[in-house]
């Protein structure tokens, strides 16, 4: 029998005794959400994904098992009756990604659930709080209104010599309310935009709703829950309409003179809904849109997402919205024609309210014109404050910056109008604020404002699809903070319905490009689960009968070889993404077909495994000094596809397919080694894009990496450690230095304040990152030119340096999918003193802090309940580290996995944990 020491005895008896004490304070389960949705109204999957997250005392705390218990009241679930689905005792450490297994889900049902789970002894957690979801109308036989309307006419003239901006529609029913209600839910969508209203008040805190998309594929509706909001007697259900992204100007289409300016999808907005209430008594009740509801224009006499809103408040339809109106002069709806596309949930994250920024200034730059500052340039929209005379015009501009003489700058719009106009009705302080526009902006400039403004006449809304942030960042470095607030800002400012390229000129597409390089970075900034998984089907829907992606989705336009080498591949990227950092295979498993047609049509495209750059090829779009060749970058491209798909094709189980483009990456990987990497370790471009972009798609052959990789490092140095990448290059560069051990330099450029460089900006005052390396110098005449060209200051593509700022300096990773093994390995240089933050990955929060003083290294980091970390550190000997002062060897929950010379591996279970660590 071997015999155990008595040492290690103790050690063992005292560990435990340590661990019971801590596993009395049972794990809580927290956060519980449905489908990425904190209790969601309205769903239509079939089998909704459920997951939470732990929170626990103590370390290496886990989940063992799990139950979940759905009732079809709450009543029912608080006494454990889990009428629906009662998933007993599962012997699982999954908290994601769980397919709810009960029975089937019936239409315009709500779901009340809870869950508790075993920690690592077997010790029973309490009970989750109560959670829900409810399912929208699943059949199409559901579906009892019809789209209505109001015929406004239509443009007369030359479409791309004068705007068509016809007026708002305002659709209205009354009903009335007998008997005691139970539950009363609208289900609402329109061809357009609608505004919801109901007794007097808007539904909901959502902005542009339904959504966009390809309104002939899908049309997204919503659910409300509005029990509370109806009345006895009287009540009035009411939506205005506009054309927005349905029937309004889009893009650049009227810059270029498409064949189309506007109406892509459709000439007018409509509106269809319905009401349904369910009494007390068991009867049931429907409104639903049709021709008894009454029609009207009203005070918004413009509304379109690029131009603008003009509100002429004298021409409001007083309590036209609730009970007691006399509706008799209002005319009866037009009918439209039911869309082609599938009513659907909308799935994905709607733009709501997401801050208010007070004026900090206003100056008078001409006489009578205004000009306030927000302080930071942002989407959304102001609201407007003021008082006086009856036909009061109020004129608002938007812009980033300012020009020399204090006025707004414009010219970047191009042809967005941007403007929005307020006619005062006169009676006392009128508050407004429009509803179907937006802008990019800091400053407003307005005329025509009666009297002298104060600062409280304009107040800025910021409007995004994401509500909250899920990241922290500190450093030593205060440009680098605020380079970090400035990626946050614009991040909020573009993922906008769809990730837009910008929030401010006649553009504001999902470019795919942009979407792709960004897209890791975006995981790390926000929870986009829900804001990815809606731009993918938009994705999907856009690709091209032939195979490629487009270049940005939805594509409304009828131009049929829209599609680039690194702008279509996010169709295979993003996915790989959303796998990658939520465990999301759902998703991939919706794109593959689609992903195995690109696949197919790069295959054709490609001679000998290359493919050229073929498409509109913008190349390394925005690069200084060096230009990279479009074949080299399609070709690249190809490969890095190949690459993730035989990752993807391996989470869904389809191992042919695995071992198909697993082969296919390394055929491609050989042919592009042939062709473009020399035998000195040069790219025959010789470009740092050529070399990011070869280094970390794994293309180069490894005897030759380092020598790549050294080239890469020596063509920075010579640049005076700065880029001369553009989109596709700069956010590979630091990835790739880094991994070859060239951390220094990564932190060289990402200090650097020199033009051009993100600290280039930021030295510039900027609030935001900027399209181009240089949209703004302070030489006045080199920055006219720049700014009557394309030059936008809210572009998120360039805040790619994100991902390193949190794989690399803050050393956030996952190893496998889902953030479940959490590889926790921060580049430490002297470069910087100290980098603090925390990502709110799908699992719990995980936090690193490190310092560097002299030899010595700190670094606190905190990994959540049921995860595990490998924790990499920059020593020599084991002995060199402690924890929370003490040797490892004392230390029983801490393994040491390897250590080598420049190296030492830990494996750690959830917890925190201090380690001191000399560098020598
Ligand atoms: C957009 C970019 C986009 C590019 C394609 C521009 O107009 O603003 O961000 O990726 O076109 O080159």
């Amino acid at each position: 029998m071997r015999r155990i020491p008595i040492f290690a005895f103790i050690l063992l008896f005292s560990t435990s005794v340590v661990h019971s004490a801590l596993a009395n304070d049972n794990l809580k389960v927290q956060n519980l959400r449905t489908e990425y949705h904190a209790n969601p109204s309205g769903l239509d999957v079939e089998k909704p994904r459920l997951s939470w997250t732990l929170d626990g005392e103590g370390r290496n705390r886990s989940q063992s098992a799990y139950q979940i218990v759905v009732a079809s009241t709450k009543e029912k679930l608080a006494s454990f009756d889990g009428d629906v689905w009662d998933s007993g005792k599962v012997m699982s450490n999954a908290t994601n990604q769980i397919e709810y297994a009960g029975q089937t889900l019936q239409s315009q049902t709500k779901y009340h659930w809870k869950v508790k789970v075993w920690d690592e002894q077997g010790q029973e957690s309490q009970w989750s709080e109560l959670a829900y979801w409810s399912m929208g109308l699943l059949n199409f036989s559901d579906w009892k209104g019809i789209f209505i309307g109001l015929d406004v006419g239509h443009q007369t003239g030359n479409k791309y010599d004068s705007l068509y901006l016809p007026p708002a529609r305002y659709l209205r029913k009354s009903f009335n309310v007998q008997k005691k209600i139970k539950k009363a839910t609208a289900y609402t969508t329109a061809l357009g935009l609608y505004e919801l209203r109901l007794n007097g008040s808007k539904v909901g805190d959502y902005y542009f709703l339904p959504g966009w998309t390809d309104y002939n594929k899908r049309v997204y509706y919503q659910t409300f829950d509005i029990t509370e909001d109806l009345i006895p007697g009287e009540n009035v259900v009411g939506a205005v309409i506009a054309d927005g992204w349905y029937s309004g100007y889009i893009g650049y289409a009227l810059l270029v003179h498409l064949d189309k300016v506007r109406g892509f999808y459709g000439d007018n907005p409509s509106f269809m809904g319905q009401i349904m209430i369910e009494y007390e008594d068991g009867s049931k009740e429907v409104i639903v849109s049709d021709n008894t509801w009454k029609a009207n224009q009203g005070a918004i006499r413009e509304a379109d997402i690029l131009m603008g809103e003009t509100h002429d408040a004298r021409l409001i339809n007083s309590g036209w919205d609730a009970p007691g109106y006399d509706d008799s002069s209002w005319k009866k709806p037009k009918i439209y024609t039911h869309p082609n596309g599938r009513l659907q949930a909308y799935p994905g994250s709607l733009i709501q309210e997401r801050e208010r920024l007070p004026s900090v200034s206003v100056t008078e730059p001409k006489p009578g014109i205004y000009v306030f500052d927000l302080s930071k340039n942002f989407a959304g929209i102001v609201e407007l404050k003021v008082e006086g005379a009856k036909g009061t015009k109020i004129q608002l501009k938007y812009g980033e910056m300012l020009n020399a003489d204090g006025t707004v700058m414009t010219e970047n719009l191009r042809k967005a109008r941007a403007t929005d106009t307020y006619i005062l009705n006169g009676d006392g302080v009128e508050v407004w604020k429009p509803k179907f526009t937006y802008h990019g902006f800091q400053y407003v400039e307005v005329t025509g404002f009666p009297g002298k403004p104060g600062l409280d006449a304009i107040t800025g809304i910021v409007l995004s699809s994401i509500k909250t942030d899920a990241s922290s960042f500190a450093s030593s470095s205060e440009m680098n903070n605020q380079l970090y607030k400035n990626i946050l800002t614009t991040q909020s400012a573009n993922f906008f319905e769809v990730p837009t390229d910008c929030p401010q000129r006649d553009e504001r597409l999902g470019w795919t490009g942009d979407a792709q390089v960004y897209c890791r970075s975006a995981t790390y900034n926000a929870d986009v689960s829900a804001f990815f998984t809606k731009f993918l089907i938009d994705l999907d829907d856009a690709q091209r009968w032939y195979g490629a992606y487009p270049n940005f989705a939805p594509f409304p336009y009828s131009r049929p070889n829209q599609y680039a080498p690194a702008w279509m591949d996010a169709g295979v990227i993003i996915p790989y993404n959303m796998y990658k950092v939520y465990g999301d295979t759902r998703i991939v498993d919706y794109m593959y077909p689609g992903m195995k047609k690109f696949m197919d049509f790069q295959a054709d495209a490609s001679t000998d495994y290359l493919r050229p750059g073929g498409g509109n090829n913008w190349g390394d779009w925005l690069a200084v000094n060096e230009t990279t060749s479009h074949d080299f970058i399609g070709s690249s491209y190809y490969g890095y596809d190949a690459d993730l798909m035989a990752k993807m094709a391996l989470a869904l189980g389809k191992n042919d397919d695995h071992e198909h483009y697993k082969s296919l990456f390394e055929k491609i990987k050989k042919a592009f080694a042939e062709k473009y990497i020399l035998e000195n370790g040069y790219t025959t471009e010789d470009t740092q894009t050529s070399y990011a972009l070869a280094l970390y798609f794994n293309l180069y052959p490894e005897e030759l990496a380092l020598k790549g990789a050294a080239r890469l490092a020596e063509k920075i140095r010579n640049n005076g450690n700065k880029f001369s990448t553009g989109f596709l290059g700069t956010k590979h560069v630091m990835l790739a230095l880094t991994k070859y051990g060239y951390a220094d330099l990564s932190y060289k450029l990402f200090k650097q304040t020199e033009y051009p460089s993100w600290g280039y900006s930021v030295v510039n005052g900027s609030t935001s990152i900027w399209e181009r390396w240089n949209s703004y110098t302070k030489d006045a005449d080199q920055n006219s030119s720049i700014n009557a060209a394309m030059n936008s200051f809210s572009h998120y593509a360039f805040g790619s340096v994100a991902e390193w700022m949190f794989i690399h300096g803050l050393g956030i990773d996952t190893e496998d999918a889902g953030f479940r093994n959490i590889i926790l390995k921060p580049s430490i240089s002297e470069e910087v003193g100290f980098m603090k933050g925390s990502y709110n990955s799908i699992n719990g929060t995980i936090a690193s802090s490190w310092e560097l003083k002299g030899n010595k290294l700190n670094l606190t980091v905190s990994i959540p309940v049921n995860t595990k970390a490998k924790i990499y550190l920059p020593a020599s000997k084991v002995s060199y580290i402690k924890e929370d002062k003490k040797a490892l060897d004392k230390i029983s929950d801490i393994k040491v996995l390897s250590s080598t010379a420049n190296e030492t591996i830990l494996q750690v279970g959830s917890g925190q944990y201090s380690f001191s660590v000399i560098m020598k």
